[in-house]
């Protein structure tokens, strides 16, 4: 791969100069011709390796490039040129975070030594970052996203090249999709995955809670506020906010965290002054947020903020391509957890590929564990993956006729009906419980499993 260069010099002939050198060297060249331009330029959507930049140019610092390079990417290199006995603003440039300096004038040489220990520092803390990442999303639970779809193969690639921007991210899609395994990985992946990882349920709290949660307070800012508080949205600091549920956000609520994403600054309950914070967003709903805005309940200002990086998760139903590499996943991840060694049988993933998940991967991996529970083995069948009976023709349940006025527990009633349509199998089956089992379409285990809730009972 070619490595990305950005030259930013007001001067033009020493841009030109340097950019043929740079390209002769096989590098890829862009130019900028001050601070304007190099943000233009910064704001592309590739980002660069390195950046050369001046300090001194007329329409700003080149300490306002740094930044911005950085916060493009904080794994840009920037080496800033500095005019001879400017040294001290070099000094505090590296201190913001830039990778070295030269002085004017300088040898081809010297700049070419510089830039390449520039790249070979990138290349490294690259690896690292993707090391850490691996380690990290292992250990968080979440491990990799499983998918072969192409609609999750491009979401997929979409989520490792969200990860090193700071844009905020909306992830929709039904309940149980994997939006808060995108925004792990989101997080993991990226160069904040040694910060804070930080999960708000928007929908959890009431208001006048949930402000203070999130945004802080200080000590006494009302009844009960015996210490200060300095809230979620700061507790992710350097790292990733997770606003879960963000449909579910009260209405004023909504304008402080837009106050959030456009100033990146928040005022605790109670205080004076605000704080900046540095803190990357990612939200995520199940509502239809685009009805919602049109509706006027979800700020369109907002929605606009949130939405600069679009991630939607499909339905399961409409990528039963995943269906058997993810309950291969849950096998193996519930086989070790329940320490079993099942296998899938054919039927079963042949029956699973049929079915429609209202419930989607969450309903998928219930099914797999319950199945790993009570499955006989050492094959997991169809029937050990569902409680439906398979084969009912022609029978159809009774059900009361008049409900009691004073009142009427359903649960009661189906653990009876349970009761009775466990023993009546074993009577049938003349007290052969694998038969009985059978009968009723379930594992042996299964049947066991039901049978012992009441076998205590007479
Ligand atoms: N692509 C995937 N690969 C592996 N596991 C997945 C994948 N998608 C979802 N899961 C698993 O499915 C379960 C549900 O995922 P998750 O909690 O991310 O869904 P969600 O969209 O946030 O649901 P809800 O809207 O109900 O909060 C989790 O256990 C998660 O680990
Ligand atoms: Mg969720």
């Amino acid at each position: 791969m070619t490595e990305r260069i950005l030259v930013c010099d007001d001067e033009a002939s020493l841009r030109e100069m340097l950019a043929i050198l740079l390209k002769r060297h096989g590098y890829e060249v862009d130019q900028a011709s001050g601070v304007r331009d190099a943000f233009t330029q910064l704001g592309k959507e590739d980002a660069y390796d390195v950046v050369i930049t001046d300090l001194n140019m007329p329409d700003g610092s080149g300490m306002d490039v740094l930044d911005k390079a950085r916060e493009r990417d904080v794994n840009t290199q920037v080496v800033m040129v500095t005019a001879f006995g400017s040294t001290e603003l070099a000094v505090d440039a590296m201190r913001r975070g830039a990778y070295d300096y030269i002085q004017k004038p300088f040898k081809n040489t010297e700049l070419l030594a510089t830039l390449e220990k520039a790249l070979e520092k990138r290349a490294i803390v690259d690896e690292n970052r993707e090391l850490r990442a691996r380690v990290r999303a292992g250990l968080a639970g979440g491990g990799d996203l499983i998918g072969e779809s192409p609609a999750m193969r491009q979401l997929m690639s979409l989520v490792h090249r969200a990860a090193s921007s700071t844009s905020s991210v909306l992830i929709t899609g039904e309940s149980g999709t994997g939006k808060e395994m995108v925004a792990r990985a989101l997080h993991f992946q990226g160069p904040r995955g040694d910060k804070p990882f930080v999960v708000v349920n928007c929908g959890a709290l009431p208001e006048t809670l949930m402000e203070s949660e999130l945004f802080g307070h200080e000590k006494g800012a009302f009844t009960g506020a015996n210490r200060k508080n300095e809230g979620l949205v700061r507790s992710a600091e350097g790292g990733t906010l997770f606003l879960d549920e963000v449909g579910e956000l009260p209405a004023s609520l909504q304008v402080k965290l837009l106050r959030v994403l456009q100033e990146r600054r928040v005022r605790p309950v109670g205080g004076s002054n605000e704080v900046s914070v540095n803190v990357r967003v990612v939200a995520a709903t199940n509502r239809d947020v685009e009805r919602e805005v049109t509706e006027g309940t979800f700020r369109e200002d907002l929605f606009y903020r949130l939405n600069v990086i679009r991630l939607n998760l499909p339905p399961l139903r409409d990528r039963p391509e995943d269906i058997a590499p993810l309950a291969l996943h849950f096998l193996e991840k519930h086989n070790v957890l329940q320490g079993r060694r099942l296998a899938l049988s054919d039927d079963a993933t042949a029956w699973l590929k049929t079915q429609t998940f209202p419930g989607n991967v969450r309903e998928l991996e219930n099914t797999i564990e319950r199945a790993v529970a009570l499955a006989d083995g050492p094959l997991v069948e169809p029937s050990d993956l569902t409680e439906r009976p398979l084969a009912a023709a022609g029978f159809e349940p009774s059900a009361p006729t008049d409900l009691p006025l004073d009142g009427f527990s359903l649960d009661d009633y189906l653990a009876a009906v349970e009761r009775r349509v466990l023993y009546q199998a074993l009577e049938q089956s003349n007290g052969v419980r694998t038969n009985a089992a059978k009968l009723l379409g379930m594992s042996f285990r299964s049947f066991r499993y039901r049978l012992a809730k009441y076998e205590g009972d007479s």
